[in-house]
């Protein structure tokens, strides 16, 4: 079978690199992929968001399966418009994408079918946001409703900083996606993220991991879209797995289908573990970007079939097998990510750096210029390893990525800190 991802970054890479070593999948192509793909896909320029460009596009090369990677095209109807077309689609339909797309839904979701999450209120209107928030103990979080790439979300520190991220929200910092805002309770505790993929009815838990969102050592400085990642995630002991899944995914994959908007693809549950156990920050709709690099370096089965069995509705006949081991993922950015920074600076010495049996570099925002890999956007390279504890996944990690000669880009060089902090003791 034919099988195309949409995507480009380590994500997709990643997901790729499994798709790739399964006996069901014969050509491989990736839309628009990366520099590093190369050898396992073919990489072809499509623009997502034109759907009968990506469907002819599937007719001419015969493929029977599409794997949609980021949140955009789903949000947009992708999987809708490909499935209509009688093409076998992973993803959620666009109605059920506003999990993601919008997080007033989830919150009155969550309100509606018992789900715990913070308290909260949502607004249009900058007075009565600011009314509700004065009432609200310090830190409290403001959050724009709709996709701001992962920037869209406050946290106050004092009323002050509250009232002036209404008013950049509400005034249009984010466009559309800030037409309306959520003012939310602040959780304390330890944060997981947890994977399942659903078939709109039954489900199957795909892992857990802990991301590290902050640019800065020690959890400081700006939100990044991710630092780095490991798999599984300690916090997530079988116990609080299946509370999770009693207490928050499975009143959501209800919830969705009475809604009319049952869900087929992967929830993304971004999880406070507080003291009264799980709560809902946030889902996604799609896998995370570095946590799902992790999750494939664990994966022992075949992906194909699971990924297929969301769209056939089949989930219950599969199970997978997953390595005990722990993964990491380190991530290297363009020097000035978050904010600008340098494009096209060249990237040397990867193989040597990607040689051992236990890492793979997975590429992001990378382009190869004949045999030279350059570095094109802000998230660059994910050097990914796979161990028997965290702190061993982080010295083979970051011996792989001291080997990579690129004077543009840096790292976090504490990934997984906290976990390793518990392995001493
Ligand atoms: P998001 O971009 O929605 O993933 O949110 C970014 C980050 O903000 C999350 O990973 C959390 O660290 C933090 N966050 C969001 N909502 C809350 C909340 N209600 N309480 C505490 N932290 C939060
Ligand atoms: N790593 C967080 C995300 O993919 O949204």
């Amino acid at each position: 079978m034919n099988i195309l991802v949409i995507g480009s970054g380590g994500r997709e890479h990643s997901l790729s690199w499994k798709i790739a070593q399964s006996d069901l999948c014969d050509e491989l192509y990736v839309a628009p992929g990366n520099g590093g793909m190369g050898d396992i896909a073919t990489c072809v320029s499509l623009d997502d968001s034109n759907h009968a460009e990506v469907i002819n596009f599937c007719r001419d090369k015969n493929i029977e399966f599409v794997v949609i990677g980021p949140e955009a095209p789903l949000v947009g109807g992708l999987s809708d418009a490909l499935t209509e077309a009688g093409i076998k689609t992973f993803g959620p339909s666009a109605a059920a994408s506003i999990l993601e797309g919008s997080k007033g839904f989830t919150k009155d979701l969550c309100a509606k079918y018992d789900i715990p999450t913070a308290a909260y209120g949502r607004f249009t209107n900058a007075e009565a946001a600011k009314e509700f928030t004065a009432k609200q103990n310090i830190p409290v979080v403001i959050k724009a409703d709709g996709l701001a790439a992962g920037k869209g979300v406050i946290i106050a520190e004092s009323m002050d900083d509250a009232f002036a991220a209404i008013d950049d929200i509400l005034g249009g910092q984010f466009g559309d996606a800030g037409a309306e805002l959520v003012v939310e309770e602040f959780l304390s505790g330890e944060e997981a993220s947890f994977f399942v993929l659903c078939d709109g009815e039954n489900i199957l838990p795909f892992g857990t991991a802990q991301d590290h969102k902050r640019v800065g050592e020690g959890d400081t400085g700006l939100n990044t879209g991710g630092m780095g990642a490991y798999s599984p995630a300690p916090v997530m002991t079988n116990e609080m797995i299946d509370r999770t899944i009693n207490e928050i995914i499975m009143p959501t994959v209800k919830g969705m289908a009475a809604e009319g908007k049952p869900f087929k693809g992967v929830f993304f549950a971004g999880l406070m573990i507080t003291d009264k156990g799980p709560e809902l920050i946030e889902y996604n709709v799609r896998f995370g970007d570095p946590e799902c690099q992790t999750l494939m370096m664990r994966l022992n089965s075949d992906i194909v079939p699971a990924l297929m069995a969301c769209a056939d509705g089949t989930l219950d006949q599969i199970s997978v097998d997953w390595s005990e081991k722990t993964a990491m993922n380190v991530v290297m950015a363009a020097k000035g990510y978050p904010g600008s920074y340098e494009k096209n600076t060249e990237i040397n010495n990867l193989d040597d750096a990607g040689a051992a049996d236990n890492v793979t570099i997975f590429h992001a925002g990378t382009k190869k210029d004949g045999e030279q890999i350059l570095a094109t956007g802000g998230r660059v390279l994910n050097i990914t390893s796979l161990s028997d504890s965290v702190t061993n996944a982080a010295k083979d990690a970051y011996a792989a990525l001291d080997k990579i000669e690129w004077p543009g880009g840096f790292c976090r060089r504490d990934i997984g800190w906290r976990a390793i902090e518990r392995e001493k003791n």
